[in-house]
């Protein structure tokens, strides 16, 4: 009787668990989508055909960009996983409206950021809607990032700028890119672009990381030969140092390669920068990384809530997919809850309409140093979409 009394005690407070977790899932999802209303409700009156997207707050006013800049997609992704989120078609109109603008980007061969532009925004698009026009931008969109692979290096060059510094300067975040690839191959056929997304993730395990499992952030080759010859920094504390949101771009890209691939090599090196990052001091326990792993004034640092976005976001998928499943899971789910305390989540009404407070873009050019940035949104809500499926299929 005793044992069958303390069973029913379990049951109903595991059920008053459960439903407490699923009125704050319900919470949080009305308060992003208070908030998205008021960041369309602002940014209208301000977008033309040329600055299209919200992009950050500088001086008190919104800033936004034009569609070549590398965060274009970002806005436009998120008005697409609201729809995704609350099947309201209204979403839908707003998210189409952020994206058109984006279409000539398709040609713009001067920049590796095709999957974050294009992707986020007309890969959400294509997915959403089946609309054919859409796949077309796409696959012209890939066709024009492959034009940036060389095959003696074996990556896709990252930036044209700062030729003084650099001959073909690859960054980690390019892994970002990888997935259009894989996408562009299955929806055309043409293994061509598969295999450039192999190469470059296999040279970038080659050539990336250090001892540690953490990584830099440049790479400089060499482009005839393929010869490494700088190993840099350009948005983190030092050239030695481990910047959050590199580390955060490589956990993702690499578990992306993985899903995607099915190949090992791919699922060993996610699981070593997650043993990286879980080592580090608060994370497992949910903590928001500051910009910089080896920032010297920690605690008194900025912190970088955009790479705790892409790391929650990165570790939901890695806790399907790795034998150490849970222990991501779980830490996913913390950082989460962290982005989602008051200490991150903005107001409804309050910060221009974005999501999450404390990312910090650039902190060695003191640009964009604590300060809401529409990328940590996206990985934010990506993070929620990618929780409340989890919690379906568990
Ligand atoms: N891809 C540029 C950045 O992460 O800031």
């Amino acid at each position: 009787m005793n044992k069958l009394k303390t069973f029913f005690i379990l049951l109903v407070l595991f059920a008053c668990s459960n439903q407490k977790e699923k009125d704050l899932e319900i919470d949080l999802i009305d308060h992003v989508t208070r908030q998205l209303e008021y960041a369309v409700e602002i940014s209208e009156p301000v977008r033309d055909s040329i600055l299209t997207s919200p992009r950050t707050i500088v001086d008190g006013e919104l800033k936004l960009v034009r569609s070549r800049d590398w965060t274009s997609g970002f806005f436009p992704g998120n008005l697409w996983m609201l729809y995704e989120i609350t099947g309201d078609e209204k979403w839908k109109e707003y998210a189409l409206e952020y994206t058109l603008p984006l279409e000539q980007e398709q040609w713009n061969g001067k920049t590796h950021d095709m999957g974050f532009k294009m992707f986020c925004s007309f890969g959400k698009a294509y997915k959403n809607t089946g609309d054919e026009a859409y796949k077309k931008i796409l696959i012209q969109s890939a066709k024009t990032l492959v034009t940036r692979f060389n095959p003696a290096v074996g990556c896709i060059r990252s930036w044209d700028h700062n030729t003084d510094k650099w001959d073909f300067p690859v960054i980690i975040d390019n892994m970002m890119n990888l997935e259009f690839l894989l996408w562009a191959a299955v929806e055309t056929g043409d293994q061509s672009f598969k295999d450039i997304a192999i190469t470059h993730a296999q040279t970038t395990i080659k050539n990336h990381f250090r001892d540690d499992n953490s990584s830099y952030h440049v790479i400089d080759y060499n482009p005839e030969t393929g010869e490494v010859e700088n190993k840099h920094t350009h948005q983190g504390f030092a050239h030695e140092s481990a910047w959050a949101r590199g580390q955060a771009w490589g956990l993702y890209g690499f578990t992306m390669m993985y899903r995607e691939t099915g190949m090992t090599e791919f699922l060993i090196q996610a699981e070593k920068i997650a043993a990286y990052l879980l080592n580090k001091p608060g994370i497992k326990d949910g903590e928001i990384p500051y910009w910089d792993f080896d920032a010297p004034n920690i605690p008194d640092e900025p912190y970088d809530a955009s790479a705790g976005a892409i790391i929650a976001a990165a570790l939901f998928d890695l806790g399907k997919i790795s034998a150490d499943g849970k222990l991501y899971t779980e830490v996913a789910k913390n950082i989460l809850e962290s982005l989602s305390s008051e200490k991150f989540l903005a107001p409804v009404g309050e910060n221009k309409g974005f999501l999450l407070l404390h990312s910090t873009g650039h902190k060695p050019h003191n640009s964009e140093v604590d300060v809401p940035i529409v990328y940590a949104d996206y990985y934010f809500l990506e993070s929620i979409i990618k929780r409340n499926n989890f919690e379906k299929t568990e």
